[in-house]
C-alpha cells in the first residue's frame, strides 16, 4: 500500500531533557500543528528533528523507538548542525529574507554549507524509509533543496512540496548569493504550493528572472520535467478546536479564568515570540487605546501569551528585552489596586487551556508584520460555537485574504490599530455574530482535510501533466 511520507525539519513531537529523564510534548508552530490530524488520519509517517541534541546512541535508541510507535522517525541533529543549519541558515538567512526583515540577515558561507549537508541527511532518511510507490511530501524552507536531491535519487517519484512562509517579491530573493540553487532545489518537486496566489505569483517571477525557465498558467517548463505551482490556504482541524471549545473541562477552565478578570473585558494574543509577528506594535497601540481612550481603563484587559522561540538566535533575543520593557512600563504607568492592564505568559500552553482562553476572549487581536498564513486566527474563530467575539487581524497575513469578516488593519498603523480595539468593544452582539458566522462557515468548510485533498490530487493530475507533456 502506498503511504505519504511527511517530512520538515520540526517533528509534532519535541523531545525535551528534564531532571526526570527524557519527556515527549506537542511542538508548537502552525506546521506542526496544522499537519498534526492529518499524518495520524491515514498510514502516514512523519520524518523529521525531535528538537533535541541526542548524542547518546542509547538515547537515540530510546527516543527513535517512542517515536516509531507513533509513525514518526526522527532525524537527529548535532550541536553544529543546529547552530549553522537551524538557527544560521534556516533562521538567520531565510526567515528574515523571506519575512521582508533582509535586514536581519546573515549570509555566511559555513551556515549555507551546513543546509547542504543537513538537506542530504534528509535525503538519506527519506529514501531509507519510502517505498517506490509512496508519495513524499516535504515542507517548509528549512528543507528548500530536498525536493531536488530526492528527485536526482528517484527520478520517477511522486514528491510535493509545500512553502509554510511568504514567498518574497523577486528583489527579496536576489539579495540570497543562493537564490538561483533554492529555486532549483523545490524545483525538484512535482507540485509546489503555497498559501496565496501572491507567494504563487512571486515564485514564477523568481523562477523566470534568475532560471530563464518560462510559465504558464501556474505550469513551469523546466529543462527536463513539468513542475505545476499553485496556491491552497492552508485549514485546521476545525471540528477538533469547536468539539473541544465545548466540553466541560473547557468550561470549568473558562470559569476559572473568568475569576481573574471579574466583568473585564478580554483581548487575547497569542504567538511565538518573533520579530515577525508585530507584539511590540500591538504593545503600543494598547498603551493608545489606553492613552486616547480613558473610559476602558479597569474594564479592558491584554492577555497575551508569548511562546519561547529560537532563543539562541540574537534578533529573539533583543525582542524579548524590549517585550518585557513595554509590558512592565505599561503596566507601571496603568495598573491600579484591582485592575492589571497586560497578563504577560512566556511560556506555551496544553490545548485545551488554549481553546478555553480562545472561548474567553472577547477579542483576538493577530498583528503580525509578515505571516505566511496565521493559524491561530483560525483556531479563534473555530472555537467559538457562541458566535461571539470579533477578530482583528493584519492585513499582512495570508489569512487575510481568506478571512474577509475580521476588522483587518494595518499592523504599523497604530492610529487605525487603536481605532480597531476601540470598534471591536463598542461592537453590536448582532454585528459580532454575523461576522463570526460567516468566518466560521469559512474556516470550517476549507479545513485542514479539505487543503490535504486539493494538494494531494493536484499532486496526482501533474504526474498525468507530465506524461502528456512529455
Ligand atoms: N500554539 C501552541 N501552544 C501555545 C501557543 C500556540 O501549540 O502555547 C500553536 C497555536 O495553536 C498555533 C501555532 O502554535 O497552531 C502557531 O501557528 P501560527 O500559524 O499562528 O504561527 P507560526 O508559529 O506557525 O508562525
Ligand atoms: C513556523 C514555520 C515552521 C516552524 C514553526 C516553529 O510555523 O513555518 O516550519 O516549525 O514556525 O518554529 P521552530 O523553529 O521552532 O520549528
Amino acid at each position: 500500500m502506498s503511504r505519504t511520507i511527511i517530512v520538515s525539519n520540526r517533528l509534532p513531537t519535541k523531545v525535551q531533557r528534564t531532571a526526570n529523564g527524557l519527556t515527549f510534548q506537542p511542538s508548537e508552530g502552525g506546521l506542526a500543528t496544522g499537519l498534526g490530524s492529518i499524518y495520524r488520519a491515514a498510514d502516514n509517517v512523519w520524518i523529521g528533528w525531535p528538537g533535541l541534541v541526542v548524542s547518546d546512541p542509547g538515547e537515540q535508541q530510546q527516543v527513535t523507538q517512542r517515536l516509531q510507535a507513533d509513525s514518526m522517525a526522527p532525524v537527529f541533529l548535532t550541536e553544529r548542525e543546529i547552530q549553522d543549519y537551524y538557527e544560521g541558515f534556516s533562521n538567520g538567512t531565510l526567515w528574515p529574507t523571506f519575512h521582508y526583515f533582509s535586514e536581519y540577515a546573515l549570509y555566511e558561507e559555513v551556515h549555507w554549507e551546513a543546509y547542504v549537508a543537513v538537506n542530504r541527511k534528509f535525503c538519506e532518511a527519506v529514501l531509507e524509509l519510502a517505498g517506490p510507490d509512496d508519495t513524499i511530501w516535504v515542507h517548509d524552507y528549512q528543507l528548500l533543496l530536498l525536493p531536488e536531491m530526492l528527485r536526482r535519487e528517484r527520478p520517477s517519484a511522486t514528491i510535493g512540496f509545500f512553502l509554510h512562509i511568504p514567498f518574497p517579491s523577486y528583489e527579496l530573493l536576489r539579495e540570497l548569493p543562493w537564490g538561483a540553487e533554492l529555486l532549483e532545489g523545490m524545483l525538484g518537486a512535482d507540485l509546489i504550493g503555497f498559501h496565496t496566489f501572491s507567494y504563487q505569483r512571486h515564485f514564477l517571477s523568481a523562477v523566470s528572472h534568475m532560471l530563464g525557465y518560462p510559465n504558464q498558467s501556474g505550469q513551469v517548463e523546466t529543462p527536463s520535467r513539468l513542475v505545476l505551482v499553485d496556491a491552497f490556504p492552508m485549514g485546521i482541524d476545525f471540528k477538533q478546536y469547536a468539539e473541544t471549545a465545548n466540553t466541560e473541562a473547557v468550561a470549568r477552565q473558562i470559569l476559572a479564568y473568568r475569576e481573574g478578570f471579574r466583568e473585564g473585558r478580554i483581548v487575547l494574543s497569542i504567538d511565538r515570540l518573533d520579530y515577525t509577528k508585530g507584539i511590540a506594535q500591538r504593545l503600543r497601540a494598547f498603551e493608545g487605546l489606553l492613552q486616547r481612550h480613558p473610559e476602558w481603563h479597569g474594564k479592558v484587559s491584554l492577555l497575551m501569551v508569548v511562546v519561547p522561540s529560537r532563543d539562541q538566535v540574537a534578533q529573539y533575543q533583543s525582542l524579548k528585552e524590549e517585550i518585557d520593557e513595554l509590558v512592565g512600563r505599561l503596566n507601571a504607568q496603568f495598573s491600579t489596586m484591582s485592575w492589571t492592564p497586560i497578563h504577560y505568559f512566556y511560556r506555551s500552553f496544553p490545548f485545551e487551556e488554549l481553546v478555553a482562553l480562545y472561548r474567553l476572549a472577547d477579542i483576538a487581536l493577530v498583528t503580525p508584520v509578515r505571516d505566511g498564513m496565521n493559524l491561530v486566527a483560525k483556531e479563534y474563530i473555530a472555537c467559538r460555537n457562541d458566535e461571539r467575539g470579533v477578530l482583528i487581524l493584519s492585513e499582512r497575513a495570508g489569512a487575510a485574504h481568506e478571512l474577509s469578516d475580521a476588522l483587518l488593519i494595518n499592523p504599523t498603523d497604530t492610529n487605525h490599530l487603536v481605532e480597531a480595539l476601540n470598534e471591536a468593544l463598542l461592537m453590536p452582539e448582532e454585528e459580532q455574530g454575523r461576522r463570526m458566522g460567516h468566518l466560521r462557515a469559512l474556516v470550517e468548510q476549507y479545513d485542514v482535510f479539505a487543503w490535504t485533498k486539493l494538494f494531494m490530487d493536484r499532486l496526482a493530475y501533474s504526474k498525468i501533466k507530465q506524461h502528456i507533456y512529455a
